[in-house]
């Protein structure tokens, strides 16, 4: 696995490669990786002929009193991981290299990144609709792969990637999980012992609510009455906790709409996101 750390590296290899007659799978990351990322690499190098994983913790999409300066980095680990898993390139620009000095371009994608998390994390969204569009113009991969975990992200993406004409698929991933239903997050290194067996209960009430949207019970009253449950739990505060559409992350009563329960709670000074489908 070769590593570059400049967009002409990146460029002259995938257009080798495009020129071989391979396709090229993108996973774009922000290191400190886990299961989660390893299952998007597996995906990639099993549905595409080369692998290239990006590695850059973009500062644009932490607001300021958020992790940026203590987001976990070991990029030699990373590295030799995906060594392991058998990605072919691994792009890890520093920050000048993907945001020269006079840059000034930024890419939002307004009602889809506005709310839920973007009304938690105003600009969240904005930082990761530009570095995501900057990654895949800067590759032109075949297709790109991206969490379920973050489904809201893939959303905005999705979004953006059709908005903008970028010829790429855009692949959601199932959630990986610990075997207790906590979904894997770079930031679940930031739990305590005792948060940690708090945690899966995020998991457990966004479950209960699905089954409740499932069976066209009132979800409203089961969204708030899994929030105040989370409390009593031991979760310091629920930012949401609501079922939407699963596309436009609208509020809908159409009965036939595809729905998704998506949650955001603190514990402690974490915070930690997570959704599941409904039906
Ligand atoms: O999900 C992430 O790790 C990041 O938001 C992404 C997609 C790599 C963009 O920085």
């Amino acid at each position: 696995m070769r590593i570059v750390r400049t967009v002409q590296e990146l460029r002259r290899e995938v257009s080798d490669w495009r020129s071989s007659g391979f396709s090229v799978g993108l996973v774009p990351t922000m290191g400190a990786l886990h299961a989660g990322h390893f299952s998007l690499v597996e995906r990639a190098t099993t549905e595409t002929d080369r692998t290239c994983v990006t590695l850059f913790v973009n500062p644009k999409q932490f607001g300021p009193n958020e992790d940026f300066a203590v987001y976990p980095r070991d990029e030699e680990a990373d590295a030799e991981a995906l060594r392991d898993r058998g990605a072919n390139l691994l792009f890890a620009p520093g920050i000048d290299e993907m945001y020269p000095e006079g840059s000034a371009t930024s890419v939002s994608v307004p009602g889809l990144g506005d709310v839920l998390e973007g009304e938690f994390r105003p600009g969240f969204f904005t930082g990761v609709a530009t570095v995501v569009s900057k990654l895949l113009i800067q590759s032109m991969p075949h297709r790109a792969y991206f969490g379920e975990k973050d489904y809201q992200q893939l959303c905005v993406i999705r979004r953006m990637s059709a908005d903008l004409d970028l010829p790429v698929d855009i692949v959601g991933c199932p959630i990986i999980r610990e075997p207790d239903g906590l979904a894997l997050s770079s930031r679940n290194a930031y739990l305590s012992e005792e948060e940690r067996t708090v945690a899966p209960r995020l998991q457990a009430a966004l479950k209960y609510v699905a089954d409740v949207a499932g069976s066209t019970g009132d979800h409203m009253d089961a969204a708030r009455g899994a929030a105040a449950e989370l409390v009593e739990a031991g979760f310091t505060s629920v930012d949401y906790l609501t079922v939407r559409d699963a596309s436009s992350l609208e509020q809908t009563s159409d009965p036939s709409a595809n729905l998704r329960v998506l949650a955001a709670a603190w514990l402690g000074k974490t915070r930690l996101i997570d959704n599941v489908a409904v039906g």
